[in-house]
């Protein structure tokens, strides 16, 4: 590890040797520290641990984690495609929920297949890096147009609560739900940002606060308990967040605790927005209930940082996301446009299936 000179979460550094460099997320704020990802098991321990994080940063993580995993092998047809198989599989375990890590491998894995007849081994590995590379600006792109098409939405909104991470650290660069934040400042309108801790790993209190706060946007810090009474008091006029994966009928995987967002704003009659891109629907499956759910390890909760806060022994039950259904999104922003209201017809509609 190396101190960090650099604010990017993640270069590819060099050529078809090179490696992948990323933020260790698990030590911000306190420390900027950086990975050189030399090789596939760094990239899955990175994605497994949450050093790399949010659903577009793992599918371009494992993007690039394809191609590292590739260097070992000689420019030989039958062992390339073979390792390609075993590097796909094993970087797909790592992780369950976020659908972008699947459908970055499945496009890593078609392009060497479609060239599989053409060009030399030599030469598709430069052409995977092309691909992990496109993937990545693309996530750049994408984060974008999410907030042009997003800023309106909060055009008369002051407080505007948000949860997890779903900021540049989380994808390419601006973010989702964040880049929705930051252009309505590049425009000249100033929010004021609830942030929820997220618990049990803190990534709004340890990632969000530190990526607003270093923006200049007016934050504030809550424990995940205090929503409710934030919204009582009219402290916040909606809810923006990210997700993981975004079935055929607009049910959204997030970060746990969303649902109960969702909930709290429907009954204070508050706005309910998802901001995500194409890359984090997933088409094959008809609803919410198909969607992988991760469980982590009970440690997280009992001995959170380091300090044991329960009694040896407790039972632990840790779900890292839940769904929450389609009914309870207002709109759903995507670099297409604004999908309102959340429904089959509407998703296919503006992401061009229709
Ligand atoms: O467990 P994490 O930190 O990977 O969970 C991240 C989230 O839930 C984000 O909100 C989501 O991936 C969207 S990131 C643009």
């Amino acid at each position: 590890m190396t101190k960090a000179t650099k604010v990017e979460t993640m270069i590819w550094e060099g050529g078809v040797d090179g490696y992948l460099d990323l933020i260790d997320q698990t030590r911000l704020p306190n420390e900027m520290l950086r990975i050189e990802c030399r090789d596939v098991e760094t990239v899955w321990e990175a994605i497994k641990m949450l050093r790399v994080r949010g659903a577009p940063a793992i599918g371009i993580a494992a993007a690039y984690g394809v191609v590292v995993g590739l260097q070992t092998v000689p420019d030989e047809d039958e062992q390339f495609f073979a390792r390609m198989d075993e590097v796909v599989n094993y970087l797909a375990s790592s992780r369950p929920t976020a659908v972008n890590l699947f459908w970055a491998l499945d496009r890593m894995q078609r392009q060497s297949a479609s060239l599989r007849s053409e060009l030399p081994v030599s030469e598709i590995r430069e052409k995977l890096i092309d691909e992990a590379q496109a993937i990545h600006e693309e996530d750049r792109q994408m984060c974008h147009a999410i907030g042009d098409h997003g800023a309106g939405l909060l055009a008369d909104v002051d407080g505007v609560l948000t949860h997890c991470n779903a900021g540049g650290l989380a994808t390419a660069e601006y973010g989702t739900a964040l880049s929705v934040f930051f252009t309505a400042q590049d425009r000249g309108h100033d929010l004021h940002v609830y942030v929820d801790e997220t618990r049990p790993l803190l990534q709004g209190a340890r990632l969000t606060a530190w990526e607003l706060m270093q923006r200049g946007i007016a934050t504030t810090l809550i424990c995940d308990s205090m929503a409710a009474q934030v919204m009582r008091e009219g402290r916040v006029q909606a809810v923006v967040t990210g997700a993981d994966r975004i079935a055929s009928n607009g049910d959204s995987a997030n970060k746990i605790g969303t649902y109960s967002l969702a909930v709290l704003a429907r009954a204070h009659g508050i706005p309910f927005y998802i901001a995500a891109p194409s890359s984090t629907f997933d088409l094959t499956i008809e609803s919410g209930a198909q969607i992988p759910i991760e469980e982590r390890n009970a440690t997280e909760i009992t001995h959170g940082f380091g300090r044991q806060t329960a009694p040896d022994g407790v039972q632990v039950y840790n779900p890292a996301f839940d769904v929450t259904p389609a009914d309870y999104i207002s709109a759903i922003i995507t670099e297409q446009g604004i999908i309102r209201p959340v429904n089959e017809a509407k998703i296919k509609q503006v992401l061009g299936f229709a």
